[in-house]
């Protein structure tokens, strides 16, 4: 992986550059297409390296391939950097007390927040959940599963795989909600 962290980002820049971006994800990244994620107040590192999947084809996606192949590695790093300066908007709607009730325990039991952080806020590389769509939760947890999703390190890959299929969707009512 040729990432370079160091890699001065310059956010106006990236600005400028997240005119391209704003028509799937939203004005400031927060995104209102359940099927696009939204980008705003995303881990930095975590945007910029779902950049180089992208374009190195590791991450499979018709939208994101031919967007990712245009972009230079200091692009990449102005955009990641922009989109983890934004502010991201809250939850759009919590899910029922007993279905969030049954997300909790399954993301306690799964130890969810050892790598996604407290609130599921993100942390280190790995990223904020709370915010992003049920739909699109849904739909990365089975890719991962399936392998379908690739990943950077496997770490995530294999976190997936112990998590029952019926656990998935209680799972991302209740993320996706968390304040
Ligand atoms: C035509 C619509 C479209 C445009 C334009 C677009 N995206 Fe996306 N983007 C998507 C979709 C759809 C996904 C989810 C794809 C998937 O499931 O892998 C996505 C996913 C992403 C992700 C992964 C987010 C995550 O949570 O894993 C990043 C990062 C991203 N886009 C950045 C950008 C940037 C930066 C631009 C502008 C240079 C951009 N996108 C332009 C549709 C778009
Ligand atoms: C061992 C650490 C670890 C554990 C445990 C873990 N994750 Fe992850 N997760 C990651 C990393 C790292 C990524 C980023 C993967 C990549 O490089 O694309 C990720 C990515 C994700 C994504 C994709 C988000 C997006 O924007 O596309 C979802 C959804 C997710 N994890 C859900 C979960 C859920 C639900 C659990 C508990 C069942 C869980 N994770 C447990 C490390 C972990």
């Amino acid at each position: 992986m040729s990432l370079s962290p160091a890699l001065a980002a310059d956010l106006d820049a990236g600005r400028r550059k997240a005119a391209a971006c704003v028509a799937c994800h939203g004005p400031d990244g927060n995104s209102t297409n359940p099927t696009v994620p939204s980008i705003a107040g995303q881990v930095g590192i975590y945007l910029h390296w779902q950049l180089l999947l992208y374009r190195d084809k590791r991450r499979v996606d018709p939208q994101m391939a031919p967007i990712a192949a245009a972009l230079s590695e200091a692009d990449m790093a102005d955009l990641a950097a922009f989109f983890a300066a934004q502010r991201p908007a809250p939850p759009a709607a919590a899910p029922d007390p007993a279905r969030a009730d049954t997300g909790r325990r399954l993301a306690e039991t799964y130890h969810c927040n050892d790598c996604h952080g407290r609130d599921f806020a993100g942390r280190e590389y790995a990223p904020r959940l709370r915010g992003l769509s049920r739909d699109y939760l849904v739909a990365q947890m089975r890719g991962f599963k399936a392998r379908t999703r690739g990943d950077l390190d496997g770490a995530m890959t294999q976190a997936a795989q112990p998590v029952a299929d019926a656990d998935i969707e209680p799972l991302a009512d209740y993320i996706g909600s968390v304040k």
